[in-house]
């Protein structure tokens, strides 16, 4: 099942590191790509693509994009997100980033093509409108059913891309959605549906859509889609992807749960269905869990304990031996949440996986914290404990966002055999 919320884990054993992502399927498989983020500074570290049969298992694929030696994508720039599509016309797969200086005072959207879907892609430079480099920052990408391709763009601008998707040929919707960040785009029944953020920086806000008959318009203005004052259930709206599942065609919203500055460790994904309807889209309820095969809520089933643990003291921490292969923590986190340090070890104190979480949101929610990846069956001893590090950040304007706290607070844990 898919688990909302938490770091998911590859086939290295590593985080699935890939945010502000785009998803694609080809051959019965998934492939995810998004950016390559480090746990202590900003700077671009690389795109990466992982590959999955169902959504749950990922599999490592590469760094699609490495930072490059110089230039738009080299030293001292920042990479952000990724989007692929493939050229109906050309066989080819089309990336394209926001690229910026570290004080994003210098966006560009560029592009970089590959001839494989995995890569390694070629960095081509910034994408063209009239000759000119476009200098936006966040995008999103959108293929209509008959193979043309779009670049969306903050505030809503939308660009039909060349036939080669190469260069933006068209600007057939200007500043649609003003203030607007994170554009991602999908339709259902003829009707185009577009999701943006508001700007707070690496912080969640409730998010917004709009619909239109056509790209070009009318759009109109639909309001939140999530839970209102949920946050979008504290998250950032980064793509739309249609499963298909047994019981027909699933939409799919696509989120990021930020967590600067340990955003390799503690940024999660947040996936859920959508529901389109009288030109409006909703995700009516929060699942911590669900299975796309059936776009149906799941539960992790295993044996509970209770457990009273909360502290905001760096360094305290508590022990919790287990027998089983997979280990999971239920608690909260909250505005003064913030990161923990999970250690799991075996029967001879060897350890097997550690990492980071946090307890930070800025709507308190209670839910899974931590799953751990499933373990040959055993005996271990999971050990959590205060960081002692707040979750916290400026934006460009100097405004202090994130946690107040350092608390880390857990009420149970589930053990799976
Ligand atoms: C917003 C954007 C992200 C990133 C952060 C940086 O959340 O959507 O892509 O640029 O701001 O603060």
């Amino acid at each position: 099942m898919l688990i909302n919320g938490v770091p998911w884990f590859d086939d290295r054993g590593r985080t699935v590191n890939a945010h502000g992502a785009c998803l694609l399927e080809e051959n019965g498989r998934y492939y995810l790509f998004g950016e390559y983020k480090s746990d202590d500074e900003n700077r671009f570290a690389g795109f990466s693509c992982y590959s999955s049969p169902d959504l749950v298992n990922w599999r490592f694929e590469r760094i699609v994009l490495p930072p490059q030696a110089g230039g738009l994508m080299g030293p001292g720039r920042i990479g952000e997100r990724v989007k692929v599509m493939k050229c109906p016309s050309t066989g080819t797969y089309v990336m394209y980033m926001h690229s910026d200086d570290l004080h994003y005072t210098d966006p560009h959207i560029c592009v970089a093509t590959s001839e494989t879907i995995d890569g390694e892609y070629t960095f081509a430079g910034p994408l063209t409108f009239q000759g000119e480099p476009i200098h936006r920052w966040d995008l999103g990408s959108f293929q209509d059913d008959d193979g043309t391709g779009y670049l969306l763009i903050h505030e809503g601008d939308i660009y039909r891309l060349s036939q080669d998707y190469l260069v933006a040929e068209e600007q057939v919707a200007r500043q649609i959605a003003r203030g607007g960040e994170s554009p991602a785009m999908l339709k259902h029944d003829g009707t185009y549906f577009l999701m943006f953020s508001h700007k707070t920086s690496w912080e969640s806000n409730d998010n917004f859509h709009l619909s239109a008959p056509a790209l070009e318009g009318p759009w109109t203005y639909q309001g939140v889609f999530a839970p209102d004052g949920s946050l979008t259930c504290n998250s950032q709206c980064t793509f739309a992807f249609t499963l298909r599942t047994g019981s027909g065609p699933v939409h799919m919203y696509m989120g990021d749960r930020w967590s600067f500055p340990r955003q390799a460790s503690a940024a999660t994904y947040v996936w859920l269905p959508l529901h389109a309807e009288n030109d409006r889209l909703s995700i009516p309820q929060y699942w911590g869990a669900w299975d796309p095969a059936t776009g149906r809520p799941a539960e992790l089933m295993g044996n509970e304990a209770g457990l009273d643990f909360s502290s905001d003291e760096p360094g305290q921490g508590i022990d919790i031996p287990f027998t089983g292969t997979r280990v999971a923590l239920i608690g909260q986190s909250r505005p003064d949440g913030s990161y923990a340090r999970v250690e799991i070890t075996d029967a001879n104190g060897a350890a097997v996986t550690s990492g980071y979480v946090t307890f930070y949101s800025k709507v308190p929610d209670h839910g899974y914290r931590y799953v751990s990846p499933s373990l040959p069956a055993g005996d271990f001893v999971l050990t959590i404990s205060v960081l002692g590090e707040p979750s916290e950040w400026s934006n460009k304007h100097g405004e202090r966002f994130g946690s107040v706290g350092t608390r880390l607070s857990l009420d149970r844990v589930l053990v799976i055999e």
